[in-house]
Parts: C-alpha cells; structure tokens; sequence
C-alpha cells in the first residue's frame, strides 16, 4: 500500500471511531434531551390517570407538571452519577471498553421505558430516565477523553469538537422522530423513550473494532506495543514516530504519578484558577437554559405565541440552528480561538435574551411580535451553538494534563449536570410565573458569564500545555510579590507537581 492510501485508510479509521463513539455518546445526550418535549402533554395525562386508577388521587395540575418536570430532570441526576463513575472507569477499563459497558445502563432503562405504559407506572419511567441519564453522564466525559487522546494533534480541537456537533444532532434527531407523523402521537410515546436503544445498539455493533485510546495504553497501561499498533491503525505510518515521542514525553513528565482525586484538584493550589474556570463555565453552559429549551420548547413557544400546530416544527428549527452553529464552530475555532468564541457567544447570546424580554412584553400590542420572539430563540440557540457548545467540552483537555484530566471532566460534568437538574427542575414553572421576564435568568447568566471569560480566562488556542498553566500561574500566585513569583515560575517548571 502507498503512502497516500496508507493516510486515507487511517484518517477514514478516525472519523467512523469519531462516529461510532459518539453514535452512543453524545448523540444519545442531544436524542434524549429532545424526546422528552413531544409527549409532554401524553405523558401529563398518564400521570394524571395513573394516580386516579392507583392511588385514587386527583392531582393539581401544578402538581402534575411537577412530576413531569422530575421525570424530565431525573435524567440530569443520572447523569451527575454518570460524571462521578466515568474517571474511575475510564481508568480502570479504558476508555473504549467503558463506553461499551455504558450501553448496559442504556439497554436496561429503554427496556424500563418501553414497558412502563403497560405495566402502568411512573416509577419505572423514572428509573429508566435515571438510567439513561446515567449512560449520558459517562460517555459525555469519556468520549471526549477517548477523541482528544485518540487524534493527531493538528485534528484534536476538530474532533473533541464533533462532540457538540453530535450533541446537536442528536437533537434534531430526536425532535424529528418525536414529529406526531412518526413516534409523537399519544399510542406511540412508550416506543419513543424507548428509542435511544437503536443508537446504542450500532455503537455496541460498530465500536469493538476500532483501538483503544494509544495514549491510555501507554501512559496507563505502559503498553508500548499496544499504543503503536493503535496509533499506526489511526494516524498512519508517516506521522506515528513524532506522535509516539509526545505521547513518551508525556508519559515521562507524569512519571510517577498517579491519576489523581477531585479532592486533591480542589486542594492544589497551582490549579485554582484552572478549576474555578472550568467550574464556572460548565455551570453557565447549563444556567443560560440553552438545552432546557429542548426539553421544554413547546412550553417557550406557546408563552412566544406560536400555534399549537406549529410548535412541533418550530422545534425541530431549534435543534437545526444548534447543529449548523457548531459546524460553523468547528470552522472558526482555530482560526479565532476559545476566548474569543465564548465571550462573543455569551454576549449575543445576553442581546437575545433582552430583545427576547421586549418581544414577549409587547406580545399583545403588535401582531408580528411573536415571529419577532421566535426569532430570538432561534438567534439565542444559535449563538450558544457557535460559541459555548462546542468551547466547553474541549476545555479540560486543554488546561489539565493526563493525570488530572479524568477528575477535571468529573468536576465539571458534576457541575453541568448539576445545574441541569436546577435549571430543568423550575423551568416550566419559571415561563408560567416570570412570564415575559422568563429569561431575565438567563440573560443575566450570560452576561457574568461573558464578563468572567473576557477577564479571567487565558486563550489556550494552538499553546502547550506549559505555557497556558504558564499563564494560570499568574493568577494562581498573584498574590505573592513579583519576584518571588518568578522564582515559584521558574521552580515549577522543573517541580512535576506544579508545572504540567
Ligand atoms: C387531570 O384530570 C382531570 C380530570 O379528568 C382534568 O380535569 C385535569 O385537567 C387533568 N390535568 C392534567 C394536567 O391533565
């Protein structure tokens, strides 16, 4: 075989390894976020009757939303279990085999779901969305690792980035066969909770014959053998010696090491600034309400004053303008850095949610209001998708190295996960009291988020590791006087346990 096909075959190995894993990882994410909005008002109804026939008890119906709104955010919860057992499987069966056994929690809650109608019980689709959320929490943080650590380096920030772009994906996915055409119609709604099994089957189908992350073989398992015929199977012959001595560099800088703890991060003082940032910035990806929209969108639509009919396909132009921004993401990223897509994001995103407030208030008075509202939703999404979806992902692979990365994901995916719950707990009670000022939360989310960004936060585009925990330094030791914080900067660079 030439060198030029040679190349083709390994970059087509990466991009269906891309696919097949994030077939059952973030995709399933977006997929399940996104059926939960069509059967809302079916499912309200089961509840309703289900407590009549069991319990004999007639329901409120602020009640009923509540059990609806903890069916819808339970997921979250899982998901939060999810993020805290993805470091330590990830470690302990590596990060391939983790996401196959994840399909386990998958399987086990669509079968739950699928029955619950019939068995005539909330309790099981409870269980299922914990479960199913459980699968999200782990592939959300071990897909990435796998991606980051399994491309060459000038494809890295591509392919961690097709995460979201399979997040949003899974959206649309989701709210096109939650369509009344396909599986949205009352007799339907067990099938379409049920229907995430179909992706996690391709990927326990696909994902087996694609390697392990070569950085996991060699750095955790010390397998050098291992690690060259994966990296030979996915970059090819040409490029496998450079991307062999990095991985070897990085194998002898963490020496010694073991991977450590979250509590030992929260301890370190030389990461303080890295954490706080990677803390702050994945709750602001929930708080700003972003993908709570799609779990609720038809609830944003009616307060916008779109028809009943309408809403559904409304929807699904929601999902498609977060799918668009993130390719167009995927093009700007190394061109304009991370810095510059997250504060730009989060500041239009903040200009939407005040033209947003003023659209709703005038709801009543001009007739093209809410085609005026609308718009914003879709213009908010759309610059979520362009900036915060993709950058958020990527970022605890930039600023953490491979000892600390597995406990950095599990922070901050507890942190995402965590404001999901909140923010997917009291959002349909947010739009029917706050009404117009629905998204003033949001809005003002958006823009500390932003004012955080644009000052803390170093660019981290196209830098080593070194000299972006270089620039962290400062700010981590600020306090102390110039001088003996250039000595500290120098020492770290030689002392493993401060400089990466
Ligand atoms: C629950 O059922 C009662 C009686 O059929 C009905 O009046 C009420 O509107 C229902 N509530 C919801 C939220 O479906």
């Amino acid at each position: 075989m030439s060198h030029d096909a040679q190349q083709k075959g390994s970059s087509l190995t990466l991009v269906l390894m891309v696919a097949s894993a994030a077939i059952g990882g973030t995709l399933q994410y977006g997929y399940n976020l996104a059926i939960m909005n069509a059967p809302n008002t079916f499912i309200q109804t089961f509840i309703n009757e289900t407590f009549r026939e069991r319990w004999a008890i007639q329901l409120e119906d602020f009640q009923v939303t509540l059990v609806w709104t903890i069916i819808v955010s339970i997921f979250s919860l899982g998901g939060l279990v999810g993020a805290i057992i993805a470091g330590p499987m990830s470690i302990c069966f590596g990060r391939k085999k983790c996401l196959l056994l994840n399909n386990i929690f998958l399987l086990s809650g669509a079968l739950l779901a699928l029955t619950s109608r019939a068995a005539r019980s909330i309790e099981m689709i409870i269980l299922s969305r914990v479960l199913i959320g459980i699968n999200a929490g782990i592939s959300m943080n071990v897909q990435p690792m796998y991606f980051g650590e399994s491309a060459p380096k000038h494809l890295r920030g591509a392919v961690s980035l097709s995460s979201a772009v399979f997040t949003s994906f899974g959206v649309v996915l989701g709210q096109v066969v939650g369509l009344r055409e396909i599986l949205g119609s009352e007799s339907c709604w067990q099938y379409l909770l049920a229907s995430n099994a179909i992706p996690g089957l391709i990927q326990l189908l696909t994902l087996p014959w694609f390697p392990e992350s070569p950085r996991y073989l060699l750095i955790d398992r010390g397998d050098k053998e291992a690690c060259i015929n994966a990296l030979r199977r996915l970059h090819g012959c040409e490029v496998e010696s450079s991307e062999l001595a990095e991985i070897l560099e990085e194998q002898a800088e963490t020496k010694g090491m073991k991977p450590c703890g979250p509590w030992e991060l929260f301890r370190d003082r030389s990461v303080r600034w890295q954490l706080i940032s990677i803390m702050v910035i994945s709750s602001a990806m929930q708080l700003c309400g972003n993908d709570s929209i799609y779990f609720y969108a038809s609830y944003v639509f009616k307060e916008a004053g779109i028809s009943n009919e309408q809403i559904q396909y409304v929807t699904i132009g929601t999902g498609t303008c977060e799918f668009t921004a993130c390719i167009m993401c995927n093009l700007l990223i190394e061109r304009k850095g991370r810095r510059f897509m997250l504060t730009g994001g989060y500041i239009l995103m903040t200009v939407w949610a005040v033209v947003f407030t003023i659209a709703l208030s005038f709801e009543h008075l001009i007739s093209w209001m809410p085609y005026l509202s609308m718009t914003c939703i879709f213009t908010y999404i759309l610059s979520f998708g362009i900036g915060p979806a993709g950058v958020t992902g990527i970022l605890p692979t930039e600023i953490f190295n491979q000892t600390a990365r597995p406990a950095a994901y599990m922070i901050a995916g507890s942190m995402m996960w965590l404001n999901l719950f909140v923010v997917g707990m009291i959002f349909p009670f947010l739009v029917s009291t706050a009404r117009q000022c629905c998204f003033v939360p949001f809005g003002s989310v958006c823009l500390l988020s932003a004012l955080y960004v644009g000052l803390f936060l170093p660019e981290t585009k196209g830098k080593s590791l070194s000299a972006i925990t270089g620039e962290f330094h400062v700010l981590n030791f600020k306090n102390e006087e110039a001088h003996s914080s250039q000595i500290q900067y120098q020492m770290g660079e030689v002392c493993p346990s401060t400089a990466w």
